[in-house]
């Protein structure tokens, strides 16, 4: 079977950990790089957490960090989601893993001039990286298949009443990006506040044992603790990953197309995502938004990463 080309811009951050855990374990995947962005933590951080994991998993893929700062705001981050270090209880092995000696932006760029295929880009933090990178290299945009993001919201927000993290941090960077006329897959809370994860199966996970089964029980434990007390909820969604699931198996989701956008202007809206699934304004249709998730085929992909990485 034909391998998927991707490349995976994010900001681990516990889920996007798992995510990268996802597309790791997986021999369906052409991993051409991870790079890197701000977000949950401070860049520094997030990039050491994924220098980091890449070394124990995947010591040979490149990877390159990015823009310390979204491209007009301050950074916003979630150390209370996510610990001060971005990945909570997760201790990871030392590694030399060197970072390449080139920006997030120009390793993409690389990786793209170099293909002759299309390569999927899938973002699992704030957009800044890829806006940069678009208004940077626009000859580029045409070897691009599609982003996968994991972002915004049409049921409520998680960072203000209607905005979400990655889309509220750097929602200008969004906005070019979901205009850029790429086709966007979206996975919004919509859905992945449905990818969640029951303390009942973080045990399972944990009982598998070896280091993949340690690195994914901290990552899910530290958001599900954040759950427990801030929710009084004892299971946790497990955003980022959904993108991975989707490139690996799409059919585990359902979706609509639709006209997506953001808001950039409103007083208290800054950041909500537009998803217009009633088509009220009329505008092109320029993502598919992912609305559903087999939940149980997605656990089972997680239960079945931690095997593989483990083997
Ligand atoms: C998104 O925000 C971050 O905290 C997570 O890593 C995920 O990408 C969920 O809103
Ligand atoms: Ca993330």
């Amino acid at each position: 079977m034909k391998k998927i080309p991707v490349i995976i811009d994010c900001d681990p951050g516990c889920d996007d950990a798992i995510a990268l855990l996802l597309a790791f374990a997986s021999d369906r995947m052409d991993i051409k790089g991870v790079t890197v962005s701000a977000g949950n933590v401070n860049i520094n951080n997030t990039t050491e957490n994924a220098r980091k994991l890449v070394g124990a998993f995947k010591p040979e893929l490149k990877i390159a960090k990015g823009c310390e700062k979204p491209l007009f705001k301050t950074i916003v981050t979630a150390p209370e989601v996510h610990g001060e270090s971005g990945l909570g209880s997760v201790r990871l092995p030392e590694t030399d893993k060197k970072l390449e000696g080139i920006t997030a932006i120009e390793l993409i760029a690389e990786i793209l001039k170099e293909s002759e295929e299309k390569i999927n880009i899938v973002i699992t933090g704030p957009m800044t990286n890829i806006a940069v990178f678009l208004m940077v290299y626009p000859e580029l945009k045409s070897k691009i298949e599609k982003f996968i993001i994991m972002g915004g919201s049409s049921i409520g927000g998680n960072v203000t009443p209607s905005a979400e993290f990655n889309i509220y941090v750097d929602a200008e960077a969004a906005d070019i990006v979901f205009k850029s006329g790429v086709d966007i897959v979206l996975c919004p809370l919509d859905v992945t506040m449905k990818a969640f994860v029951t303390e009942k199966e973080l045990g399972e996970i944990r009982n598998i044992g070896g280091l993949a089964s340690e690195v994914a029980y901290g990552a899910i434990k530290t958001s599900l603790d954040f759950y427990k007390e801030f929710y009084q909820k004892s299971e946790v969604p497990m955003h980022d990953p959904c993108t991975i699931a989707y490139l690996l198996n799409s059919e585990l989701f359902k979706g609509e197309r639709v006209f997506l956008g953001t808001e950039l202007k409103g007083e208290f809206t800054y950041g909500e995502t537009i998803i217009d699934y009633r088509n009220k304004f009329g505008q092109e249709k320029n993502a598919l938004v992912l609305t559903e998730i087999d939940r149980a085929g997605f656990i089972t992909l997680i239960k079945k990463t931690v095997e593989t990485l483990n083997k």
